[in-house]
């Protein structure tokens, strides 16, 4: 059970303890934080409301505990993350318990979550020794002008202090796609988990706790993004920032200062279905890619752009499959379950009743009980309605009929985001040519946009983010390459 057991150090009386130091500690600000549990709509768990000196203190241990981890060895650097990777799924019940509890993720989702960010963490680890095993040789004879009379050398180095912000819909798994590249390339961690999540973020920590990390190496800081956000992302002792949510990113990447950014910040995936479509492909792509986690992803299916001809076929499709999704509790494993926050549940249903103003069709009757709203697909959506282009972040999913591919690729590179998007033709001519026209990061061919397996690059472009993430790019991304040049006093030819 979570909060229990060996995981009582991390509580005091119903508060959890945030870590720095290697410890487990009460904020000074004698103040807490609430988690609501979206399905009850009442506390659920409360966690520490950490103050600006406490981050202070977690940035200053990061910075000593980072120097020393850059000289440990990289195998192991690498054992440790092999060992925490296995702690991790041997604690999968109680941390998906948490998931459960805080963000409503059904409860075999929620393991899965925990499972896949064990094999995550291990696959960083052998990727990482891998990659940063080897550096680069070059010689100055292949440059114009010069003899053969330099050496480059060149290797992978740490940043230094890694911040991290993953966000509330894998609170687990985008933390450690974050930690576990932070630290086998050499880095410190200080992790800032969404408010909801929290929980589970800290459990997570846990293992890497019970791992036996040097202290001071990973700190996991709780509280109001209001009271401490700006304060970390501004903060001179940050390195790098590998954040993963909303548009604060945007906000964060203008305020940040010389730092390397990695941002993952949302999309508005389409789905271009043309004519010659296997239509049961798309429809069961559809419902996994659209209502999975109830909408909650930021890579899910977020508009249907589909060609007028088969659009009837594909809409009745996906109609029969909508009726078949269970609505109700994560406990008991529903496909659709409560949205995150009322606030959230309030925005998607703003979105709902423009849409009903404007005339979309609508192929079920909107329904919502608290948070808790049950699947719609509307169909005849047009370009001047609002969820033709916001992410609802919730079980919506618009259906626009188009009469031509080009039509199709104008609205999805019309967007302001640019994450993933999909197509579905048995013509891979036609699909490679649209996926070049379409300006997201990454293009699914026959299937639903996602962001695994794990290390597959993963990017957006415009506002869909900054850099590549991905395993190996994420490693990449949080070191830096430092070359040594040796200069002899005379050419040297090999063999000559
Ligand atoms: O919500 C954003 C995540 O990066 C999506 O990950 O495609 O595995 O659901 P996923």
């Amino acid at each position: 059970m979570a909060g229990t057991g060996q995981y009582a150090e991390i509580l005091d009386g119903d508060v959890y303890k945030y870590y720095s130091e290697g410890e487990w500690k009460k904020s000074s600000s004698g103040k807490s934080v609430a988690i609501i549990n979206p399905t009850t709509r009442t506390t659920q768990y409360k966690v520490q409301a950490c103050t600006q000196a406490e981050v202070n203190k977690a940035m200053e241990t990061a910075k000593t505990a980072q120097k020393s981890w850059a000289k440990t060895p990289l195998w192991k650097r690498a054992e440790l993350l092999h060992k925490a990777a296995a702690i991790l799924k041997e604690h999968k019940a109680p941390i998906a318990e948490c998931l459960v509890k805080e963000i409503a993720k059904p409860a075999k989702d929620s393991v899965t979550e925990v499972v896949r960010s064990g094999d995550l963490v291990s696959y960083c680890a052998e990727e990482g020794v891998r990659i940063l095993g080897e550096g680069k040789f070059l010689v100055s004879d292949s440059f114009p002008g010069n003899e053969r009379t330099k050496y480059c050398l060149t290797s992978k180095i740490p940043l230094g202090v890694v911040l991290a912000i993953p966000p509330f819909n894998y609170p687990v798994n985008l933390a450690v796609s974050k930690i576990a590249p932070a630290l086998i390339a050499g880095n410190s961690i200080v992790l800032k988990p969404p408010t909801q999540g929290a929980v589970a973020a800290l459990h997570m920590v846990h293992c890497f706790h019970l791992a036996g990390f040097p202290k001071g190496l990973i700190s996991c800081i709780t509280g109001k993004g209001s009271e401490i956000g700006d304060f970390l992302t501004m903060h001179p002792g940050v390195n790098c920032i590998s954040f993963t949510g909303g548009d604060t990113g945007i906000a964060i990447s203008k305020k940040a200062g010389m730092v390397p950014l990695q941002m993952e910040l949302g999309g508005k995936d389409a789905c271009i279905v043309l004519e010659d479509a296997d239509l049961d492909l798309v429809a069961a792509n559809i419902i996994k890619g659209g209502f999975s986690y109830s909408g909650q992803r930021c890579t899910a299916v977020k508009v249907v752009l589909v060609m007028e001809s088969v659009a009837d076929a594909l809409v009745d499709k996906v109609k029969a499959k909508v009726a078949k999704l269970t609505v109700g509790p994560p406990e008991k494993d529903c496909d659709i379950t409560p949205v995150v926050s009322e606030s959230s549940a309030n925005y998607i249903e703003g979105l709902v009743k423009d849409a009903e103003q404007k005339e979309a069709t609508f192929c079920q009757e909107y329904r919502r009980e608290g948070n808790l709203i049950w699947p719609l697909l509307l169909d005849n959506v047009r370009p001047d309605m609002r969820i033709a282009w916001e992410e609802p972040f919730g079980p919506v999913l618009p259906v626009i009929r188009i009469s031509s591919v080009e039509e199709g690729i104008h609205h999805c590179n019309a967007s302001n985001f640019g994450l993933q998007g999909c197509i579905f033709t048995r013509d891979i001519n036609k699909a490679m040519l649209i996926s070049d026209a379409m300006e997201t990061g990454t293009v699914q061919i026959n299937s639903a946009p996602a962001r695994g397996p794990d290390h597959f690059p993963f990017q957006g472009i415009k506002d869909s983010g900054i850099g590549s993430q991905g395993i190996t790019n994420s490693i990449n991304m949080m070191t830096k390459v430092k070359t040594t040049v040796i200069n002899l006093p005379v050419p040297s030819y090999t063999m000559g």
